[in-house]
């Protein structure tokens, strides 16, 4: 349980990414979705129309945080300003909890708006630890990390990615958000084995799975998130589903924003694969 509000909700089953084209329809219609998360770095505005409506939201459903501007990984000194802005954003919504990206976006006084990938080895291990631990103490609360795409590796990596996300968990003592689509594409752009990679993730601290679309470049593929969720996705899905059916699932959607129903679909079959191994299983 979350320490950051004393009456934050649970979070089970499926939601989606609240995106602001969708927000009137969601207020108005009341849509059947167990969850939503807030890009958080969209609305640290601590007044104004984008805070009555979040309030209005978060009567209705419960929220979770994801973050892009902690950059975790990087050797810049920690923002702790950004942190705590977060952190009462988190306390004003009631957020179940907070992600954020296994990667860095700051480097030398430079911020980038990528979520730019780093070389798994015991050096950046040590590194990203210590981090998380330090993030972690900021917020008061334990950290969802995420896994994400790449286009390119780093001959210096000497780890998996699996080990070294595993490792981070073990010992920052942090959780894991599972981005399906990401071991996806680094499966096509780096040939990573993502059955293998679901296989040996310590479930136990996968608190929450992402499903996206990606899209098909030249000479790569792109985590474009503007696509429906790709049926070798939704198949990863199901194999980290049968090791543990409960954990709450994220339809991210953030580029060519389409119809609400459209997002609501991808919620529907989410939650038949879901129904279905638990049929399954019992
Ligand atoms: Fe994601």
């Amino acid at each position: 349980m979350s320490v950051l509000a004393s009456n934050v909700r649970p979070i089970s089953g499926v939601g989606i990414g609240l995106r602001s084209q969708h927000i009137h329809e969601i207020l108005t219609t009341l849509p059947d979705l167990d969850w939503l998360e807030l890009l958080a770095d969209n609305h640290l505005a601590e007044g104004g129309q984008s805070v009555d409506q979040l309030d209005s939201i978060s009567k209705h459903y419960p929220l979770t945080l994801h973050c892009v501007g902690m950059s975790l990984a990087s050797v810049e000194p920690l923002d702790l300003e950004y942190c705590q802005r977060i952190k009462r954003l988190a306390k004003r919504v009631n957020a179940s909890w907070i992600s954020e990206h296994l990667c860095f976006s700051a480097a030398l006084g430079v911020y980038s708006h990528d979520l730019l990938p780093i070389p798994y080895n015991k050096e950046t291990l040590a590194h990203c630890v210590q981090r998380v631990q330090q993030i972690q103490e900021a917020l008061g609360d334990r950290l969802l990390v995420e896994n994400v795409s790449s286009y390119m590796t780093f001959k210096n990596s000497d780890m998996s990615e699996i080990s070294f996300i595993s490792a981070l968990a073990e010992q920052a003592d942090c959780d894991l958000l599972i981005d399906v689509n990401n071991i996806y594409v680094n499966q096509l752009n780096h040939g990573l084995d993502g059955k293998a990679y679901i296989d040996h993730l310590p479930v136990e601290r996968v608190r929450e799975i992402h499903l996206a679309g990606y899209q098909q470049q030249e000479n790569f593929v792109l985590d474009a998130h503007n696509n429906p969720v790709s049926e070798p996705v939704w198949a990863l899905y199901q194999r980290l589903i049968e090791r543990q059916p409960n954990i709450p699932t994220l339809i991210e959607w953030d580029n060519d924003i389409p119809p609400l129903q459209v997002l609501l679909d991808e919620v529907k079959k989410a939650r038949q694969i879901i129904q279905r191994v638990k049929e399954a299983q019992a």
